[in-house]
């Protein structure tokens, strides 16, 4: 741990020491008048627990609090429980009534709650996604919706299959009226597919099944493409290139290093690497990427081997605010527009939408506010590769004023007075910066090895 300090320490002593890299701020806003802006809105892991209902016995509030007393139970949920049907509810009125014209959704997956898997089975899984495909439906007859499996979108959870299951024929039917024949058709034998947005002529979403590549996966163990899905992936890139689309890529677990531990990838490590080097081979094709699963606001920048920054990545935070009783943080509820250019379909801005859940159940009614703008929180130009990595190199500042507010709305400003130590903030920015192996582990030694021998 000492020696971990003396690193991290170093690490940033370095980068402050280096002003140079940091890239000037930009004024925000600066677009041309009344140019025509796309929206999209993206919803991730909602985790609906059907059993909340408030009553005097905390244990006994919600299954996904696994026995533990909710803490302050109200309408609209519990940190420690799974969402309430009132809080899904609360967010697709939200954004019905949000006065926002968007063109489609993405909704990146984990619709059934956090208990043990004794506790569901195949068709309680199955229920719960009807149950949310549905009530998406209900809100929005006309919208397009592209969704990605979650690794809680199954049962046993987190065990999808590398062929067709009852699971991704269930989903390939529920989804249909979002989805055409050939999308349909992955979707049923690999729970994968890529879709073009009907709205958006040239723009392809490619929705992967990220969870064959998570950990916990013991069906893809030592499998060095399950379901085909890198060989599909790298096909249907190049089809893209071929016929000058643009492509956004939408998955449940995300690719990188997670945000708040040391040197661990979301999904196995061997599986980073493979879905790095392609989407460097394609990053002309793809025009950003959009995660779920770590339930937090993060965002990465892709670089190229030269160290060029070439893709965006945005992880969004979840709808439900649950955390386990040994956690201190958690998240609020949240949900995000993003804005893109509808010539290139360029990412320009995204509006982070958030819940107060404390004051939602004090006041007994939901109350969903902006958080932030990222352009104007930020102080930069748009959500390309280069103004975000400019951002990051910002957060490097000994006391960055920029990073302190990345790390309260890294819980949806739970908690403002939460703070990033130094380990904390290297961990952090390294995973901002840096998806592959090599350079993740660079970010730390090489500072090390050059100022502290
Ligand atoms: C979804 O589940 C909730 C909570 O169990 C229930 O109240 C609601 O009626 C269900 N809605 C649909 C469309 O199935
Ligand atoms: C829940 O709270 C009650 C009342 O405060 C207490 O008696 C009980 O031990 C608590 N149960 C757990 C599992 O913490
Ligand atoms: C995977 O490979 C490792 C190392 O070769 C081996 O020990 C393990 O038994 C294999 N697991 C499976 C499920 O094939
Ligand atoms: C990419 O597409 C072109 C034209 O369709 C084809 O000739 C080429 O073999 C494809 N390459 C790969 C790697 O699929
Ligand atoms: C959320 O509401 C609580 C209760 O009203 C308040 O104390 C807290 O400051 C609010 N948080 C934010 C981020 O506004
Ligand atoms: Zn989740
Ligand atoms: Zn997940």
């Amino acid at each position: 741990m000492a020696l971990l300090g003396a690193l991290v320490c170093c690490l940033l002593a370095a980068w402050h020491g280096r002003p140079g890299l940091g890239l000037p701020l930009a004024p925000a806003g600066g677009r041309g008048p009344a140019a025509a802006v796309g929206q999209f809105w993206h919803v991730t892991d909602l985790h609906l627990d059907p059993t909340y209902h408030i009553t005097d016995d905390h244990t006994k509030v919600c299954s996904s609090s696994k026995g533990a007393n909710a803490s302050n139970p109200g309408p609209f949920g519990d940190v420690l429980c799974d969402s309430p049907y009132q809080l899904i509810l609360s967010v697709f009125d939200f954004i019905k009534n949000s006065g926002q014209e968007a063109s489609f959704m993405i909704w990146t997956g984990d619709s059934p709650p956090h208990v043990p898997v004794a506790e569901l089975s195949t068709e309680t899984v199955i229920n719960v996604i009807t149950n949310m495909t549905t009530t998406i439906q209900s809100f929005f007859p006309n919208l397009q919706v592209l969704p990605a499996l979650g690794n809680h979108d199954y049962w046993p959870q987190d065990q999808l299959p590398i062929v067709s299951s009852k699971v991704y024929n269930a989903v390939a039917n529920l989804w249909k009226p979002w989805l055409d024949e050939e999308a349909v058709r992955t979707l049923r034998g690999g729970g994968f597919y890529s879709q073009k947005v009907r709205t958006n002529p040239n723009l392809r979403i490619i929705s992967l099944n990220t969870n064959l590549y998570y950990g916990p996966n013991i069906v893809t163990l030592n499998k060095t493409d399950p379901a085909n899905q890198f060989e599909w992936l790298e096909s249907t890139l190049n089809s893209s290139r071929q016929n000058k689309e643009q492509v956004y890529i939408i998955a449940h677990v995300p690719v990188g290093y997670l945000p708040s531990s040391k040197s661990t990838t979301a999904m196995r490590e061997y599986y980073n690497e493979k879905l790095i080097n392609i989407f460097r081979k394609f990053s002309d094709v793809i025009a950003g990427q959009f995660y779920g699963h770590t339930h937090r606001d993060s965002i990465m920048v892709l670089s190229d081997t030269k160290g060029s920054p070439i893709t965006s990545l945005f992880v969004a935070p979840a709808v439900t605010p649950v955390k386990n009783i040994l956690e201190k943080q958690t998240n609020n509820p949240g949900v995000r527009l993003f804005q893109y250019d509808p010539r290139d379909y360029k990412l320009l801005d995204m509006l982070q939408y958030y819940l107060n859940l404390t004051e939602a159940n004090l006041k007994g009614e939901s109350n969903w506010k902006l958080e932030y703008i990222l352009t104007q929180t930020y102080g930069i130009k748009d959500l390309q590769p280069e103004s975000l990595y400019g951002l990051a190199k910002q957060f490097t500042i000994l006391d960055s004023k920029q990073f302190m507010k990345y790390y309260n709305y890294y819980f949806v400003s739970y908690d403002s007075s939460v703070i990033c130590g130094k380990i904390c903030k290297a961990f952090q920015i390294c995973a901002v910066m840096n998806l592959d192996h090599i350079s993740y582990e660079n970010c730390l030694r090489q500072y090390y090895i050059k100022h502290c021998h």
